[in-house]
């Protein structure tokens, strides 16, 4: 995860290195599908689609949970992570499709139940357009949940990682409006912009919730994992020359080592769940 990445570098590198690790990104975020998909009251067979669906774990997590005659689309700018998200489809999975599309301009071919993201809505070039688009991938009085990250400081599983690096290569500074994973840290922002664009009954609840860093792996793995695949820290370090990664490396084990708990390392996080309704 890049701290600055816009709809461009999701097409590109960004789709690219997140296929890379998806295995490990999202055995380290499934925690979060609970909470967000039980924000999304499936009670009913319904239509829902997904924004930035990546490769593809919560859509396929949806259609488990939705109930029977359920339908779900999952989206997505990268045409690589829709490649994978399809070859993880069985052949017989026809209430479940993936399409490349950049969700801040594509529209439907008919309006959804529901529209549900997990780290998929804070990318928008033009976020105001973008929230805008999506209302109108929903029916009216339909539902949708979005997850976004909290503040950096309640994200330890984070400035962690960013702390050992920034102690062996200078990290640049994150500009908080820009696209990236803490853009709505504050949700009064989100708030306003879906206010603004036809949503209402807007709810937020900050989940808070311990991490598995690339799901079981002991604190070395953990680490390599994590330099590896968050943010640039990888390219940073990699910049630097050959031994940064190795001393970045050697910091974090043994950070990780203290938050070694049942088979994992695990970090705590908090994740703001964003729901309500089309107007
Ligand atoms: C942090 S990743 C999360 C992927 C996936 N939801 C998950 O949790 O495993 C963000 C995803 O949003 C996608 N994305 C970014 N901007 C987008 C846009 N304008 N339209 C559709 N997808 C977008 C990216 O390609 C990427 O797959």
């Amino acid at each position: 995860m890049t701290e600055h990445a816009g709809a461009s570098d999701w097409i590109a590198d960004r789709g690219e290195k997140w296929r890379a690790h998806v295995t490990r990104m999202e055995s380290t975020l499934m925690p979060v599908d609970e909470p967000l998909l039980g924000a999304l009251r499936l009670r009913a067979p319904s239509r829902i689609a997904e924004v930035g669906c990546g490769g593809g774990g919560t859509a396929l997590e949806v259609l488990r949970r939705a109930p029977a005659g359920s339908v779900v689309h999952g989206c997505d700018i990268s045409p690589t992570l829709i490649e994978l998200a399809r070859a993880r489809m069985t052949p017989d999975e026809a209430s479940i499709a993936f399409e490349v599309a950049d969700m801040a301009t594509a529209a439907p071919s008919r309006p959804y139940d529901r529209l549900v993201s997990r780290f998929g809505v804070m990318f928008f070039d033009d976020p105001g357009a973008a929230f805008a688009n999506l209302a109108r991938w929903l029916e009216p009085g339909g539902r949708f949940a979005f997850a976004v990250w909290g503040r950096p400081s309640d994200n330890p599983w984070m400035t962690t990682v960013r702390d050992e690096v920034a102690r062996v290569v200078e990290v640049p500074r994150a500009d908080p409006a820009a696209p990236g994973p803490f853009r709505y840290a504050d949700s009064d922002s989100l708030r306003s912009l879906l206010e603004g664009v036809g949503f209402a009954e807007i709810d937020v609840l900050d989940w808070r919730g311990a991490l598995p860093i690339g799901g079981d792996l002991p604190p070395a793995e953990a680490a390599h994992f994590a330099l590896s695949s968050f943010s640039s820290f990888g390219e940073l370090l990699a910049r630097a020359g050959d031994d940064a990664f190795d001393e970045a490396l050697h910091a974090l084990t043994t950070r990780f080592s203290l938050h070694r708990r049942d088979g994992a390392v695990r970090l705590d996080a908090s994740v703001l769940i964003v729901t309500g309704t089309r107007r």
